[in-house]
């Protein structure tokens, strides 16, 4: 009997989310500066009669066990490239919330690819695994590489980034999720709204701030903290205006910043360190506008095989 794989993978949060116009395939162009966060899911796969999903932690009744979850789609499309069944059982453990913004599912996904790839011995490359990533959505890359990067394109077209120190992060978990799509078509609802238009041919080309990825390169959260912009926060607030009483309550804590993470509504709070981490904690905890409160760092690496 082949011993089982687990592989460990991290949550992510946007510390810059540029949206460009909508593009006839229904995406939107990105510049997209991920950081890859010590929260993470841990995905096991084992040899099973056919395959199945199993998950456990909090959120676990919130997650598609059927073959729309991203981990079965990994291990199908990775099974299917080289011409051999699926039949696996994987297992979920879950610590990233779900459907907030900081790429849970994503992560399954990646973590399924990278577990069926060594219980198989499927020895793909490494540029393979990004590509079966890049079809199963648009963050699924970075959640297999970690760290810091830039994604280009939908966001799957990545550049590692240089990260000088470490960044202390507190993150306010939402009751419910968003989703994504609904939070981007509502970025494009107010683009109209506001006269400006939403399609390519409206919005600018977005672009990486330098100020940004010169604070990710030093280490300097203060510099970071003034750079930070998310586009979907005005649409994610829109559709969850209750999240404006989250962010401010942790900018009267001492936040050096507040924002959205990704589409949300999990929002994020840059902290100096980590004595400021459990005070904006404590503050958001007392606030009563949160289901959770997780204190962690970046960046963190990506997907990781804990056991062969
Ligand atoms: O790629 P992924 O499956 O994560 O995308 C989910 C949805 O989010 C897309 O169907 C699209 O509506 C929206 N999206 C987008 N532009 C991107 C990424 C996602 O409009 N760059």
């Amino acid at each position: 009997m082949t011993a089982p794989v687990t592989v460990r993978v991290p949550a992510k949060v946007n510390v810059q989310l540029a949206v460009g116009g909508l593009r006839p395939d229904g995406f939107h162009d990105l510049a997209n500066v991920f950081l890859a966060v010590g929260l993470y899911d841990e995905v096991t796969v084992a040899p099973a009669e056919e395959l199945r999903i199993t998950c456990s932690g909090p959120d676990a009744a919130q997650v598609p066990l059927d073959r729309t979850n991203l981990a079965a789609r990994a291990a199908l499309a990775l099974a299917e490239r080289h011409g051999r069944d699926a039949n696996v059982h994987i297992h979920i453990a879950k610590d990233i919330p779900v459907a907030g913004g900081m790429a849970g599912g994503s992560a399954d996904g990646a973590g399924a690819l990278v577990a069926c790839d060594a219980l198989w011995g499927t020895g793909a490359s490494r540029e393979e695994l990004l590509e079966i990533c890049a079809e199963l959505g648009s963050d699924v890359p970075f959640s297999l590489v970690g760290g810091a990067a830039l994604g280009r394109g939908r966001g799957e077209l990545l550049t590692p980034l240089d990260v000088g120190g470490t960044f202390h992060w507190v993150f306010a978990v939402a009751d419910g999720g968003l989703s994504t799509p609904a939070v981007y078509a509502e970025c494009d609802r107010l683009r109209e709204a506001s006269g400006t238009g939403a399609s390519v041919t409206d919005v600018p080309e977005p672009e990486a701030s330098a100020a940004l990825l010169d604070a990710l390169r030093t280490g300097d959260a203060a510099a970071l903290a003034a750079a930070v912009a998310n586009d979907l926060q005005a649409a994610a607030v829109s559709l969850r205006p209750s999240l404006a009483a989250t962010l401010a309550a942790g900018t009267d804590a001492g936040a050096l910043a507040a924002l959205v993470s990704g589409s949300g509504p999990t929002t994020a709070f840059l902290v100096a360190g980590e004595a400021e981490a459990e005070k904006v904690a404590d503050a958001l905890r007392a606030s009563g506008t949160c289901r959770a409160v997780r204190v962690t760092s970046g960046p963190a690496a990506g997907a990781t095989v804990l056991t062969a």
